[in-house]
């Protein structure tokens, strides 16, 4: 069975979404980010401050290779950067749909106002830095994804009713 990925920027309700979703198709749901804590056993701040981004993006490949291997119908919710790195893209293509949670900056500023778990975005003028990444990582989302779902103003149940409608299952 196909799984259903989630991919995205930071904020953009990937995990959210896919709680909701996994409870409604009564599917496992997997989140690349924890999942990469658990088998590290070091939280995401740690890992980029310790071993750096490139090795992060190194466990994300690695992990989604694990997820080819393993079985499928699972929910799968991933980092915002790793659809970054053509080789997760071709391995998210082989795992299943990929459905792109869009968001404006404006929405991802004001969910992530106090958050401090995201490396990438610590530090001076974080309004700034979500606006450049994300304008500079949209393309690259809208192309790796079968499905591009606009999330502003959206309750997660709207979004989840809007993926399983755009999946064709019946709710
Ligand atoms: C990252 C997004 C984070 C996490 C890491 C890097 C990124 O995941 O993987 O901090 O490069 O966009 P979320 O999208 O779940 O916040």
């Amino acid at each position: 069975m196909k799984n259903i990925i989630l991919i995205g920027f930071m904020g953009s309700g990937k995990t959210s979404a896919g709680i909701s979703l996994s409870y409604r198709l009564r599917r496992t749901m997997v989140d690349t980010d924890k999942e990469i804590e658990r088998l590290y056993h070091m939280r995401i701040p740690e890992i980029f401050e310790r071993l750096g981004e490139e090795e992060f993006r190194k466990m994300e490949t690695g992990y989604l290779e694990k997820l080819l291997r393993g079985s499928g119908g699972k929910i799968i919710s991933t980092g915002g950067g790793l659809p970054m790195r053509e080789d997760n893209r071709e391995l998210l293509k082989k795992l299943g749909t990929v459905i792109y949670l869009r968001v404006r900056p404006e929405t991802v500023c004001s969910r992530l106002a106090g958050d401090t778990s995201r490396p990438l975005l610590q530090g001076e003028e974080k309004d700034e830095k979500v606006k450049r990444l994300l304008e500079m990582r949209a393309p690259v989302y809208e192309s790796a994804a079968d499905i591009a779902i606009d999330t502003d103003e959206k309750t997660t149940d709207g979004i989840v009713d809007e993926i399983l409608e755009r999946i064709g299952v019946w709710r």
